[in-house]
């Protein structure tokens, strides 16, 4: 691990540089789990709300899907919001996309200064919100719910707390596989990784079950809740309100 590089929860690495190839090599499947996400958002889409844009690999995926949408992104680090901002100007996105640097934490404790928009068709994020605590998981739920319109969706993409420990070493020998079927020791993937200090209203991971998702949504308000992708102890799951 990189020990002079102190990060934000949720940046990953030390070098912002590494983060599309190294993600890659560290989360498997992570591209089906982007893929899933945007084919979960209906194509003719007005107006999307993403939560944690990273480096903006969803984002894009998401602009293209929906050609008509306007998109709008939360992310509370600046180089994370640059190096979206950039890939999206470089692709001619710009007029359909605008990135906001604020903590969704925040937005869902209803303490942000900005205001966001409350008639989202659909809201997404991919490995970001399991940062948050469950009692703050369950507010930016609520939060999502009122800034949906009626019949729009949820997607999340997050790490999900096994619920058994027998499922621990399993989840990890296949994260192991993975890094090596990529070709690269996992050791040297790690060694990218930056030092995370809890930052805003998000820390280290704080991954909860799928059961306490599914009832979190609920009790938020999402009216069907669906979990159309799992692998091991990563999942895609949500709803629709
Ligand atoms: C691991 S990255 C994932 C990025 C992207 N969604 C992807 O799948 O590649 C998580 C992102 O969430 C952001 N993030 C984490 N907690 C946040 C918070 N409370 N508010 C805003 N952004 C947050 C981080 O800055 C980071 O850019």
């Amino acid at each position: 691990m990189n020990q002079q590089q102190t990060i934000y929860p949720g940046e990953v690495f030390a070098n912002n540089a590494d983060f599309d190839l190294a993600i890659r090599q560290l989360i498997p499947r992570y591209d089906e789990i982007l893929e899933v996400i945007s084919v979960c958002v209906p194509r003719e889409a007005n107006y999307l709300l993403e939560l944690g844009c990273g480096t903006g690999e969803l984002t894009l995926k998401l602009l293209q899907r929906c050609p008509k949408a306007r998109l709008v992104s939360l992310d509370y680090s600046p180089r994370m919001v640059a190096t979206t901002q950039k890939k999206i100007t470089e692709q001619g996105y710009q007029e359909r996309c605008q990135i906001i640097q604020a903590d969704f934490g925040e937005w869902a404790d209803g303490k942000l200064t900005i205001d966001i928009p409350s008639d989202f068709d659909a809201c997404v994020s991919s490995l970001a919100i399991h940062h948050l605590s469950d009692e703050m998981k369950a507010k930016l739920f609520t939060c999502i719910a009122k800034h949906l319109q009626p019949g729009g969706c949820f997607w999340n993409g997050d790490p999900v707390l096994q619920e058994s420990p027998v499922l621990v070493d399993i989840y990890e020998t296949m994260r192991t596989n993975w890094t090596q079927q990529q070709g690269i020791n996992r050791e040297e993937v790690r060694s990218k990784l930056g030092q995370t200090q809890p930052y805003g209203y998000s820390g280290q991971d704080r991954l909860a079950t799928l059961a306490t998702h599914f009832s979190l949504l609920e009790q938020a308000g999402f009216q069907v809740i669906a979990v159309p992708w799992k692998y091991f102890g990563l999942a895609v799951f949500g709803g629709w309100i």
